[in-house]
């Protein structure tokens, strides 16, 4: 594992568009989150703040899905997000972003990508 990237947890627990894993996050501040899920077989993960305003999504811990487990959905006003780009299709923030974390699945590993928080929204 390079030293820029951060074990989440194992690829097992993380099920397809099933709970997502959160993260704590003290490079972007004492109480930011990340989370990651898992969606097309793929890892996805987030800083956990909506683009609207920067409140976490998860409308339980780790429930991140809607109810048609095709869109990551803001708790607080309903935001739809693209679960492969973090792109909002519907709600108060459509066409803005989460801020998305590079995720590596090796060795029935999820690792993010420290260095990917380095940049602006993606
Ligand atoms: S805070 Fe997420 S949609 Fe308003």
């Amino acid at each position: 594992m390079l030293e820029s990237e951060r074990l989440i947890c194992t690829g097992r627990e993380l099920q397809e568009c099933a709970q997502g894993v959160r993260f704590a996050l003290p490079e972007l501040g004492e109480r930011i989150t990340g989370f990651v899920v898992r969606y097309n077989g793929k890892p996805y993960a987030f800083v956990n703040q909506c683009a609207h305003v920067p409140v976490e999504l998860d409308w339980n811990q780790g429930d991140f899905f809607d109810l048609s487990k095709s869109y990551l959905v803001c708790a607080t006003h309903g935001a739809h997000y693209e679960p492969q780009t973090g792109f909002c299709v519907m709600g108060p923030c459509k066409g803005r972003k989460l801020q998305r974390i590079e995720t590596i699945e090796r060795d029935n590993r999820i690792l993010i990508n420290l260095k990917s928080l380095q940049h602006d929204r993606i």
